[in-house]
């Protein structure tokens, strides 16, 4: 069995595409080392985040993330337990959604459009379903827009 977690969160800190490549970099030599996966997803200065692999170093490693200064409001979502990964093999996805008629922020960096065809065709998945609903902008209740509207205020 593997551990499955499910967040959102605000983004804080105004990543620029150097930190974004750097964040997703170390994410992925971690995560590979701590045989975790999963995919981080951006819309409108919101993260969504699909962690999955052994429980413990799961459990370890949400709690690094939730206390990371450059986002807040980290909430979760899912807690679970499943006998396969929703996706294998992806060390850290990436996918940004830009807004309608917009540039994407991070436009150096390349969806991994793999990964957002396993979320397409993985259809009775709620985890999955949560992800494309993030990503096509739909309200999910909770979870960073607080810290979000903050950091529209900053800017
Ligand atoms: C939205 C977001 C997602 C992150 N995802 C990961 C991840 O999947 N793997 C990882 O090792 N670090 C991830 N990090 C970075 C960790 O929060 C933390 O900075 C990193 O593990 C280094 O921790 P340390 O400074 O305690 O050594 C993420 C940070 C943010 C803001």
């Amino acid at each position: 069995m593997i551990r499955q977690l499910l967040y959102r969160s605000g983004q804080l800190y105004e990543f620029t595409v150097p930190d974004m490549v750097r964040l997703l970099l170390q994410s992925r030599t971690f995560n590979a080392r701590h045989g975790i996966g999963g995919m981080l997803l951006l819309r409108d200065g919101l993260f969504m985040q699909l962690l999955e692999g052994p429980a413990a170093a799961v459990d370890a490693l949400y709690a690094r993330i939730a206390s990371d200064p450059r986002h807040c409001e980290v909430r979760l979502m899912v807690r679970a337990e499943r006998t396969a990964p929703l996706l294998p093999g992806w060390r850290m996805g990436w996918s940004e959604a830009p807004l309608d008629g917009e540039a994407p922020v991070f436009h150096g960096l390349e969806t991994d459009t793999r990964a957002l065809a396993l979320l397409e065709s993985a259809r009775s998945d709620r985890v999955a379903a949560a992800m494309r609903d993030f990503l096509h902008g739909a309200p999910v209740p909770g979870g960073g827009l607080g810290c979000a509207r903050v950091m529209e205020r900053v800017l």
